[in-house]
């Protein structure tokens, strides 16, 4: 009896030990049904991703009587830029509130890394008030403390914090500040711009920009291969390619639905994209090391070199290599598996238009080509698969982790039972 009950209790501890630990801000704010309208939208705008692929992070949530009133007559692009000044990239608790240095600190949001906030308008404002109140508000020039500290919600030092304020802080402009409609953004424009003239063209002349124009609305996540990316060695001839293969290709570069940075860092499972269908998955997974995203689709890794447009239902990127499903070139257990364009890097730079939170990785476009950065700031070794491991299960991590869990237990169960009949 005792030995199947500490068996029991092996099994649970094993069962958690497996489980990665990070936030989930959705899972952290699911018995708050006061927050329930934030909540509902940091899932709609994929913000909730973003606040879970970051270490060290205080949500500023507002009760939904507070927030409804302001929020849910605008767009969710505009929604999105709002509640990012409400992501405070640092961690608050009420302890920390009261120890401000000389009262009264500028800190930085999430808005600020989208890299359109002019001036002071991504910082918020927070100011040690007299009699222990905390006073929040826009650190735009002008602006009034207009929200102040509630409460806290929950907290994990020194993750995450989450803490109530009365009201949402609403920095001048923000709610009127033009939030052009996904189907007035002319994509192929973007994309020359972005230094993809290369793509730009495919997609046009092969049609595909109609069906990429036609998915905006549901949601649409682009990976644009740069010009530099379609001159690099080991890229498939597209003219011995036949005109359906071409489109397949193109939009095997598309994800439907949208898909910002912080969704990709978050994202284990293989991701469907627009070419993903009957005549094969067409799927990529994607990998993480610090800021860098890289995305494998079997055959080679591509880097996520910058973001061109971040606007919902819409992404953007630019990425260093064009992106080769094994639908196409070579299943990765087949017997003769295409060239590797792993082995011929494109080193050049990709052209870098505007500030975004990519561009703040840690270089990853100056640094060496394509081999993701190995330092994973996690130390979690499944962040950092080999260039050379693309053969490897999509997802290997997390099964990887549940298989040696399971081993453990099989194990331990094994030991166990036998010293069961020995006794
Ligand atoms: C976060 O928590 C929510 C609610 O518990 C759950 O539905 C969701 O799958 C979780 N997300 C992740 C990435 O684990
Ligand atoms: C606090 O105020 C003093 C005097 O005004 C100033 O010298 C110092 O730099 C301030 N410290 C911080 C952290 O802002
Ligand atoms: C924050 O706002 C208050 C009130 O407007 C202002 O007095 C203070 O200087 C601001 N703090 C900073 C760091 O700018
Ligand atoms: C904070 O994050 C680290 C790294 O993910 C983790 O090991 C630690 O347990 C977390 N702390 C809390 C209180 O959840
Ligand atoms: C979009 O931009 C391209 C290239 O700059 C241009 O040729 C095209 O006419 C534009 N389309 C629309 C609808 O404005």
């Amino acid at each position: 009896m005792a030995a199947s009950k500490s068996l029991l209790l092996f099994l649970a501890i094993a069962a958690t030990a497996a489980i990665v630990s990070a936030h989930n801000i959705t899972d952290m704010l699911k018995d708050f049904p006061q927050y329930s309208v934030f909540s509902n939208y940091l899932q709609q705008t994929r913000l909730a991703d973003e606040i879970n692929s970051r270490q060290t992070i205080t949500v500023l949530v507002v009760a939904n009587g507070a927030l409804s009133p302001i929020l849910d007559k605008h767009p969710l692009s505009v929604i999105k830029n709002l509640l990012s000044l409400h992501i405070v990239l640092d961690y608050y608790d009420p302890a920390k509130l009261h120890k401000i240095s000389n009262g009264t600190t500028l800190s930085t949001t999430l808005y600020q890394t989208t890299g359109h906030a002019p001036g002071n308008l991504g910082f918020v404002n927070i100011t040690d008030l007299q009699g222990g109140k905390v006073g929040f508000g826009s650190a735009v020039p002008g602006s009034k403390l207009e929200s102040s500290y509630t409460k806290s919600v929950v907290s994990l030092p020194y993750n995450i914090s989450v803490i109530e304020i009365s009201a949402p802080i609403v920095a001048q402009g923000i709610l009127t500040a033009p939030a052009p409609s996904a189907s007035d953004v002319n994509i192929t424009a973007l994309l020359e711009k972005a230094g993809c003239k290369t793509f730009a063209a495919l997609i046009v002349s092969n049609g595909v920009i109609k069906t990429y124009e036609s998915a905006v609305e549901k949601g649409l996540t682009i990976f644009a291969p740069n010009d530099e990316a379609f001159k690099a060695d080991g890229v498939p001839d597209l003219s011995k390619l036949t005109n359906a293969e071409v489109v397949s290709l193109l939009l095997y570069h598309a994800l439907p639905g949208y898909t910002p940075i912080g969704t990709l860092k978050t994202t284990k499972d293989p991701i469907n994209t627009l070419a993903t269908g009957s005549a094969g998955k067409f799927d990529i997974t994607t990998t993480t090391a610090g800021d860098a995203v890289t995305l494998h689709t079997g055959v080679g890794p591509s880097r996520v070199a910058d973001t061109v447009l971040d606007s919902t239902p819409l992404a953007i990127f630019s990425v260093d290599s064009v992106l080769l499903p094994s639908e196409l070139f070579g299943k990765s257990p087949s017997p003769a598996p295409a060239p590797e364009p792993v082995s011929s890097p494109s080193p050049t730079p990709s052209v870098a238009p505007s500030p975004s939170p990519i561009a703040k990785a840690p270089s990853p476009l100056a640094a060496s080509p394509p081999a993701p950065p190995s330092d994973t700031p996690e130390g979690s070794p499944a962040n950092a698969p080999s260039a050379e491991a693309e053969t490897s299960t999509p997802g290997s991590f997390a099964v990887g982790v549940k298989a040696s869990g399971m081993v453990a237990v099989a194990v331990i169960a094994t030991t166990m039972i036998s010293s069961l009949l020995l006794s």
